[in-house]
């Protein structure tokens, strides 16, 4: 079995020994860059250097940087994906090219004494296909060089053509070992492909190595496999970015002043590879984070907390503390993500300190972690967050049961309870519930949009209250308004309201004074249905669709063709269901409102008196 520090001293002694200077890794939180929140690979805090400025240590530098990967978080879960790595990085500036580079690597994958022992029968390369837009011509020059190093093993390696992913799931191998693909998967900048990088962004064709695990471990390894396919047989293990290009104003490409190499490599990976093993997990920097989560979750939960939980501590370490925003809102979603499975562990407790000191200790003497600021960070946010996580739970709960989640439901679940939306689609979908993740980007992206110019000052005061109280009245408001209409009569309709945060004010038109018997009635009737705990739905219909349905609106409003509106269950209000009479309430509104009824609480009747001939105002609370 190989350790990560193993490999680790291999690689930079490897390096160093072909004349390049050991530099630290840089922090997980790039400087000057307000770019990029994160650093996610080892050339970027080098840039400045792949453009030409000189770097102090000379032009070959070699490293092993901490990165981590957000857009990651996702695929974590199955044999081969984190959100943190280390990768292994070599760079030329302007120095040695496509020859020493490739050599050098494969030499370092294979060697066994120096290197990480890979059998060169298990390798398989790609290079750059070329592309017409750019300009940028077919790597020949690597097929070249990858031909000879193969063949110096007595391998006889054969070139494919593959263009695109699409054409490799169709063509399959062909008995290859050297494939090309377009810039989708052989093109390397720090924004993607040509088309998406910015003026003045360098970057260049690469070339990846992939190692075949064989198809034995899986009977998904089939025949339409090759490297870039996902199903798990291929692990790519490192890629050497010929970065030689720059994008001009125009859209155009130009060389740059140099030709660099930018290596980098999965620490974890070339790991796992050494030890003939598909599974990162059993590495020794993962196994035993795994190993401390407990055996009644399944499997690819015990990878997220294990991934998870070291993220969190370099972050951590690295100065970023769990917020609202940037880089401080990734690390609170990882954490609570994290922290939701202590909740499912149940009696088996998952014992998180014990995890983050174990991640402390596998890396004492590489990295220099303060188990003091790790520990300090992580217990302020656990106990924040294990106050509303219960709550959140219960909401969720309480849906699940129904059987409908929708992506607002995901979105109240996350912005008003705090649930982790991972969480939310994690759990619907062990229960074959499908929650629409489009529906919930909307609301999000709506929310980031309103909170983006609710920072930024503007709108001041005409921003929609969303505070709890109020969020609870406006509910209220709706069970008042149709209780009003069972005990005085369908005649009572709403003439204007007012809510603040204290009280909600109503108008609605009736002849006479309530008597003490109606109000105590309407009381009854708003508790009955607060009780009954009813979902509320909110729905986007055509205006003449909710007139149909006798939503309740203000009289003398204008409403635009396409109006929001409410039910108050047990069913939500369509034309289509013929069940719709089973709404209690269903008005015109644009929210906001609780998710179910439950969540308001006691609703009292503070006063009733008239304000105009024929209009009478009542006036409640929630507590
Ligand atoms: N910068 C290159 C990558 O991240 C090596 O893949």
């Amino acid at each position: 079995m190989y350790t990560i520090g193993e490999i680790r001293e291999r690689y930079l002694e490897f390096f160093k020994a072909r004349g390049h200077v050991v530099i630290p890794s840089a922090s997980l939180v790039p400087e000057n860059d307000p770019t990029t929140l994160f650093t996610g690979s080892g050339m970027q805090p080098l840039v400045p250097y792949l453009l030409g400025t000189p770097h102090p240590e000379g032009k070959r530098v070699t490293n092993s940087q901490r990165s981590f990967r957000a857009e990651d978080i996702d695929e974590v879960g199955d044999n081969r994906h984190t959100t943190f790595f280390e990768m292994l990085g070599n760079w030329s500036f302007g120095d040695y090219f496509k020859q020493e580079q490739l050599s050098w690597l494969f030499e370092f994958l294979t060697d066994k004494e120096r290197g990480s022992g890979l059998d060169p029968h298990n390798l398989y390369v790609t290079v750059f296909a070329g592309d017409p837009e750019t300009g940028v011509p077919r790597d020949e020059e690597s097929v070249g060089i990858w031909r000879k190093l193969f063949s110096e093993k007595g391998i006889k390696a054969k070139y494919v053509e593959l263009g695109s992913e699409e054409e490799g799931s169709k063509q399959g191998m062909q008995g290859g070992r050297i494939f090309s693909y377009d810039v989708k998967k052989n093109w390397w900048s720090r924004a993607g492909v040509p088309s998406k990088m910015p003026a003045g962004e360098p970057g260049g064709p690469d070339s990846e190595v992939f190692y075949d695990f064989g198809s034995s471990h899986d009977p998904k390894f089939g025949v339409e496999c090759h490297p870039n396919c996902d199903c798990g047989r291929f692990l790519e293990i490192g890629n050497s970015v010929f970065m030689e290009y720059k994008k001009k104003e125009d859209g155009s490409f130009e060389k740059l002043i140099q030709r660099n190499v930018d290596f980098g490599g999965g620490l974890e990976r070339i790991t796992a590879a050494a030890n003939n093993d598909p599974d990162i997990f059993h590495i020794d920097a993962l196994a035993p984070l795994v190993d401390r989560v407990p055996n009644n979750l399944p499997v690819k939960t015990k990878r997220i907390v294990a991934d998870h939980s070291r993220a969190m501590v370099f972050l951590m370490n690295d100065g970023v503390k769990p917020s609202n925003k940037g880089a401080g809102y990734v690390l609170r979603r990882l954490m609570r993500r994290a922290m939701m499975y202590e909740y499912l562990a149940g009696d088996s407790r998952l014992n998180f300190r014990s995890l983050l000191e174990k991640i402390i200790n596998v890396y004492h003497g590489v990295y220099d972690i303060s188990s003091e600021t790790v520990l300090s960070v992580y217990n302020e946010e656990h106990s924040k967050f294990s106050s509303t996580v219960k709550n959140g739970l219960k909401e969720f709960e309480k849906l699940a049961k129904i059987g409908a989640i929708s992506g607002k439901d995901a979105f109240i679940l996350f912005s008003t309870y705090g649930l982790p939306y991972e969480t939310t689609f994690e759990f619907a979908k062990d229960r074959n519930i499908e929650v629409n993740k489009e529906e919930f980007e909307k609301e999000m992206k709506k929310h980031q949009e309103l909170s983006r110019t609710a920072s930024a000052g503007a709108f001041k005061g005409g921003l929609a209250d969303h505070s709890e109280k109020t969020t609870r009245l406006h509910t209220a408001h709706h069970l008042l308004l149709k209780a009003l209409q069972l005990v005085l009569g369908n005649e009572v309709k709403q003439r204007g309201s007012n809510i603040t945060s204290e009280r909600l004010r109503m108008d609605f038109s009736y002849g006479g004074k309530m008597t003490d018997e109606q109000k105590q009635e309407v009381e009854r009737i708003v508790q009955s249905k607060i009780d009954e705990d009813l979902p509320v739905i909110r729905s986007e219909v055509p205006r003449d669709e909710a007139e149909k349905l006798h939503a309740e609106h203000e009289f003398g409003q204008k409403y635009p063709d396409r109006v929001s509106v409410y039910s108050i269950g047990p069913k939500e209000a369509t034309l289509e269901d013929p069940q719709f009479e089973k709404t209690f309430s269903i008005e015109f509104c644009g929210g906001p409102h609780v998710v179910h009824t439950g969540a308001i609480g006691r609703f009292k009747i503070m006063k009733e008196e008239a304000v105009a001939a024929g209009i009478r105002r009542i006036r409640a609370m929630v507590e």
